[in-house]
């Protein structure tokens, strides 16, 4: 991040929803269109009992650019029952000539065991990009079979600090969420904070001890809750008559007494603000559906499972066996009170039911996969789930790494304490303000927003681009560098080519004759079956992968292909838009702001 000479400016410009209107300017993702094409072929080529779906996957660059792999396995499922077919390779032939005329396809060919190999044709791709300039990226979005999902991400936990493994859980959450919306799925964004449990005692009977009039005690005076949950729970630790007291205070608030839930409800309240501050930085959106929201249902959510003979008694408590687990779950402590997974069984009800998810993600560090593993088992006994593997309904744990220190151990600051995210992301935007100059056609406000633009963006895309089940090593003097594979890098390639194509009036049409202009036209097209696999598998980081191939592309294409005072002018610039267009959907699935000038 030099910044004499680069300065960036956030300009106003903001993305709109799409427009798109008519359902006909929708195309999907290309993968999609290619496999609807082949769809057609098989369709006439094999009897319809087989109802095979198009295997549709890139190929090696030197035979074309994707290919049809249906032939094997088509194979292995008609031999021998009196099929016309002497093999896989005329199958794959008969699949390339019943591909019915398309635009879309230059060439096709036959390798291997009758794989049907496809080069497109580089006008097809040249007025796909182009349609795309004009009728929004929405048109590309592919359909996911899922309609409805729930991302339980974030999901902090009261009167402790938000901690940076809160932080992955919120951005990786968020970026999943984005995705999957852009791919036409209605996302519920819920926030399992932490709101319930015996701790509450501790706290509550603290207050009540620090503040005998708590009817009229404010929330400043209350001050730091973080601070006020370590003294009470020295008081806890080190005193039996406030230790009784404290458990009595977790009856009296279950039991529902007036006092104790209002003591409860200031306390929560508290925190939400601090969480909320966070979450304004970060753009997050999330709605709280914290741990008490399903207290009701837990009774009767048990109950149904005791019915169905899933639930037995072990050492006092009442537990779920788990197949292959030597401990089993438990439901409903030695004490009687439920616990964490009782309330997840609940939320599980009451996601399925009520909310009618068909596909309900989990978004935690590895170290809880044994407790969602254990659960999804308990659900699919219970029939709530199918037992098969890509059956919906379904849940998945999405589990991620821990934040390492330079040091290579867990990510504390010097005190030993957790790193507070607050000040990660006050110090990634004081870096960031710190190099960018400040010149007179800047005022306070843009030099402020670009330096959350590009601190926040930062931390963001630093944590995303790694596979999330990898730790990863936390270094602002990394992930703040101006080169290589960063945010930093690649707001800067963006607000380049934007000043680039400022220059052009939009009008004329894309021809790719040029080698690194098909291959930059190719990639760009790719965007958004890059995203269904995202989705799919859940992995963000094949999106950061996606992009910083696409700036490498261009990259390529901008030094070998003269854009500015060119013949070919007007078509480049208009590529050079596209590219802007596509970075800046990836910027906002990964939950970072564009800058527009250097
Ligand atoms: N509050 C929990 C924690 O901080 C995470 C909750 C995750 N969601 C869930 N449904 N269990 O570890």
């Amino acid at each position: 991040l030099r910044a004499t000479s680069r300065r960036l400016l956030l300009t106003t410009k903001v993305q709109t929803v799409s427009t798109m209107a008519a359902n006909e300017e929708h195309v999907g993702s290309l993968k999609q269109q290619l496999a609807k094409l082949f769809e057609a072929s098989l369709r006439t080529t094999v009897p319809d009992e087989l109802d095979v779906e198009p295997l549709i996957a890139a190929c090696n660059p030197r035979f074309g650019d994707y290919q049809c792999n249906n032939a094997m396995s088509l194979w292995t499922k008609i031999k021998g029952k009196g099929s016309e077919f002497t093999g896989p390779q005329p199958i794959g032939k008969a699949i390339m000539n019943n591909l019915p005329h398309s635009e879309m396809v230059d060439k096709c060919s036959i390798a291997g065991p009758g794989f049907v190999n496809v080069v497109l044709s580089k006008d097809w791709i040249a007025k796909s990009i182009q349609k795309m300039l004009i009728n929004g990226i929405e048109t590309w979005s592919p359909k996911l079979t899922v309609k409805r999902a729930v991302i339980d991400f974030s999901s902090p936990n009261i009167a402790k600090e938000m901690h940076v493994g809160h932080l992955r859980s919120t951005i990786i959450g968020d970026t999943l969420a984005r995705m999957l919306e852009f791919s036409n799925v209605k996302v519920l964004r819920r926030n399992h904070v932490g709101d319930w449990g015996t701790q509450f005692g501790m706290l509550i009977e603290f207050l009540f001890e620090k503040f005998p009039n708590v009817e009229v005690v404010n929330d400043q005076a209350i001050g730091d809750l973080e601070a006020f949950y370590k003294a009470s729970k020295q008081r806890f630790d080190n005193d039996p008559g406030f230790k009784e007291r404290a458990q009595q205070a977790v009856v009296s608030l279950q039991g529902g007494e007036e006092k104790y839930r209002k003591a409860w409800a200031q306390i929560c309240e508290i925190s939400r603000r601090g969480y909320q501050r966070v979450y304004q930085r970060l753009g997050i959106k999330i709605e709280e559906k914290g741990e008490s929201f399903y207290n009701p249902y837990i009774p009767r959510v048990l109950e149904e499972l005791d019915k169905k003979g899933l639930i037995e008694e072990s050492e006092g408590a009442r537990v779920i066996f788990i197949e292959g687990k030597n401990i089993p779950l438990i439901v409903v402590k030695k004490d009687g009170g439920f616990n964490y997974a009782s309330t997840d069984l609940a939320a599980l009800w009451y996601r399925l039911n009520e909310e009618k998810a068909e596909w309900i993600i989990y978004v935690t560090d590895v170290g809880q996969r044994e407790h969602f593993e254990m659960f999804f088992t308990a659900a699919k006994r219970a029939g709530w789930l199918p037992a098969g593997e890509n059956m919906y309904p379904k849940t998945n744990h999405v589990g991620f790494g821990l934040v390492l220190g330079e040091d290579g151990k867990r990510f504390r600051t010097r005190s030993t304490e957790v790193v507070r995210l607050v000040d990660l992301l006050d110090e990634a935007k004081s870096r960031c303000k710190a190099v960018l100059v400040k010149a007179d056609e800047w005022t306070e406000e843009e030099l402020d927003q670009t330096a959350e633009a590009v601190g926040y963006g930062a931390v963001k895309y630093a944590d995303l681009k790694n596979n999330r089940l990898t730790n990863y090593t936390f270094n602002f003097d990394q992930m703040l560098n101006d080169k290589g594979n960063t945010a930093v890098y690649l707001l800067y390639a963006h607000a380049r080519i934007c000043s680039i194509i400022r220059k052009s009036r939009q009008t004329g049409t894309i021809v790719l004759a040029h080698p690194d202009e098909r291959a930059l036209g190719l990639h760009l097209l790719q965007f958004a079956e890059i995203v269904e696999e995202a989705c799919t598998n859940l992995l963000p980081n094949v999106l950061c992968e996606y992009l910083y191939n696409l700036s490498e592309f261009f990259t390529r294409f901008y030094s070998n292909c003269q854009v500015v005072g060119s013949a070919e002018e007007t078509s480049r610039l208009l590529l050079c838009e596209a590219t802007a267009v596509v970075m800046r959907k990836c910027f906002y699935l990964l939950g970072i702001v564009p800058v527009y000038k250097i």
